[in-house]
């Protein structure tokens, strides 16, 4: 397995990899369609991307983890917001806790004091690696996801470096 930046090469698997975690849980912003984009506009996309982003990619070149930081700008330029997913065969094998230590590690280099994320309320695997990183709840959010036609409430988590 490696742990890496995304490249514009990476485009087909990208959308691959997202239809298939997308289908895995119900804890993400899409289920198993993906994101609607096509492959030319993905690999615009990788091109371009300057914001932190790491995927763990196994020895056939499939894409299994994804995380990344989206950065903000003027007054909240110092903060980021953290997103982050593993394929399920991989899930408890430490693949999330080596993309997270890398995308800290990576805010810390560019001078980003404080990281936010929003996570399902009742997604326990996910806190359990958020507490583990020293991320602490700061807040609650109701109707935070839709999925069909059942609303989950979220927890707002924060690590301040
Ligand atoms: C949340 C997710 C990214 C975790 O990735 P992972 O590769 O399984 O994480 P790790 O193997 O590094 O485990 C991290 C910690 O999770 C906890 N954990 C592991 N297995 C667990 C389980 N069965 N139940 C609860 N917590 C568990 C442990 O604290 C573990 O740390 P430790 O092994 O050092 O004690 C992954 O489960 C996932 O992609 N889930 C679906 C998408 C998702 O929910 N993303 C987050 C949206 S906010």
């Amino acid at each position: 397995m490696i742990y890496r930046k995304p490249k514009k090469e990476d485009a087909a698997n990208m959308l691959q990899y997202l239809k298939r975690i997308g289908g895995e849980s119900d804890n993400l912003t899409f289920g198993s369609e993906g994101l609607p984009f096509t492959i030319k506009q993905e690999e615009e996309y990788l091109d371009k991307l300057s914001a932190p982003c790491i995927v763990a990619v196994e020895d056939d070149g499939t894409i299994v983890g994804d995380g990344s930081l989206e950065l903000g700008v003027r007054r909240i330029s110092h903060s980021a917001e953290l997103g982050i997913s593993v394929c399920k065969a991989y899930w408890g094998k430490g693949v999330g806790s080596t993309i997270m230590n890398m995308l800290i590690q990576e805010a810390k280099d560019r001078g980003i004091t404080k990281i936010n994320l929003k996570v399902r309320a009742d997604n326990e695997r996910a806190k359990a690696l958020y507490k583990k990183f020293g991320f602490v709840k700061e807040g609650y959010t109701t109707r935070m996801l839709k999925v069909g036609d059942e609303y989950f409430d979220g927890e707002l988590w924060g690590l301040m470096l």
